[in-house]
């Protein structure tokens, strides 16, 4: 935990490295990068090297990804509207205003940023945001909604940037997808890492508890049955084991996808009911927990 991990990493299938001065969507490359042809509009995503340091043997992608998880590469033209637009943007406004009301502007790192809808709104906010995601076919969206912010192509499990980079590192459902309990803590530990001390780690992800998930995920493009639901105590080891204490654990929204939009104001209070009441709260979608970085290296 007190390296410095640099690089990383390719695409998931992980089969295409070749050398290579300039990424190929014209962007100087670090290194290595993988000649993956990249969508007509091309964007500007950040390769970085998988040389590592000594002290920091870089994995190469095959050793991180599960075969059997989603290829967001395939789905990421149809992400963006695989719920409807005002579900979305409530959740959007929600975790918004959850990072507003605990994080002050600063260096935030969004960690599976996916399309980048959230990374849009913290930067249009004064945050200073990175994306990161191991897909590029997400990336692709990111840089196409805010080109002014950097796209790092990387996994969640090996970031590339050094100790006590960010103000906040944050994760919104991307914990089920990295699934396998080591990946979940190694992620959660890099997070940690490469969050400053006095720093905030954000996990925000699906509640197990909730009984709604398994009917949702069996229906939409992104969720092949690779995923798993994580109780709140793998994270909360793991940032205890990175140095970080939580500060805010707790179950967060309600308001499924059938939703209709004329009925959203009554689904908004209904929420709000519902994570106030000690118990029924248990069954909220999400679990959020807020971590600030205890330790001085
Ligand atoms: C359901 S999407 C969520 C995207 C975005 N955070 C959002 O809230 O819309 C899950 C994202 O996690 C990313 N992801 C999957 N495995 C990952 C890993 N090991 N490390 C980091 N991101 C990962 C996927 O590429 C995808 O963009």
């Amino acid at each position: 935990m007190s390296n410095q991990k640099q690089g990383v990493i390719g695409h998931p299938n992980g089969t295409r490295e070749t050398q290579g001065s300039e990424a190929p969507d014209g962007l100087p490359a670090a290194g290595a990068v993988e000649q993956q042809p990249l969508p007509a509009a091309s964007v500007a995503v950040q390769e970085v090297s998988p040389s590592g340091t000594a002290d920091a043997p870089v994995k190469a992608a095959n050793d991180v990804f599960d075969p059997s998880q989603t290829d967001f590469d395939t789905v990421a033209d149809a992400y963006d509207d695989s719920l409807p637009h005002h579900v979305m943007d409530h959740y959007l406004d929600k975790r918004a205003e959850f990072i507003r009301r605990h994080v002050a502007p600063g260096r935030v790192v969004d960690v599976g940023c996916g399309t980048g809808v959230l990374a849009a709104r913290l930067s249009d906010e004064g945050y200073d945001v990175t994306g990161v995601d191991p897909f590029r076919g997400m990336l692709k969206y990111l840089k196409k909604r805010r080109p002014g912010i950097d796209a790092v192509h990387a996994f969640g499990q090996n970031l590339p940037f050094a100790d006590d980079t960010f103000d906040l590192a944050y994760c919104v459902a991307v914990m089920h997808h990295v699934a396998d309990p080591a990946a979940v803590r190694e992620t959660v530990l890099e997070m940690t890492r490469v969050t400053k001390p006095g720093g905030h780690i954000l996990i925000w992800d699906h509640n197990p508890r909730n009984p709604y998930w398994p009917i949702l995920m069996k229906r939409v493009p992104q969720d092949t049955g690779a995923e798993r639901l994580i109780p709140e105590k793998e994270f909360l080891e793991a940032l205890h084991a990175g140095g970080a204490r939580p500060i805010v654990v707790q179950p967060h929204s309600l308001i499924p996808d059938f939703a209709p939009r004329r009925l959203m104001p009554l689904a908004i209070t209904t929420e709000s009911i519902v994570e106030r009441v000690p118990l029924l709260n248990r069954l909220c979608a999400h679990n959020v927990i807020l971590a600030v970085k205890t330790i001085q290296r």
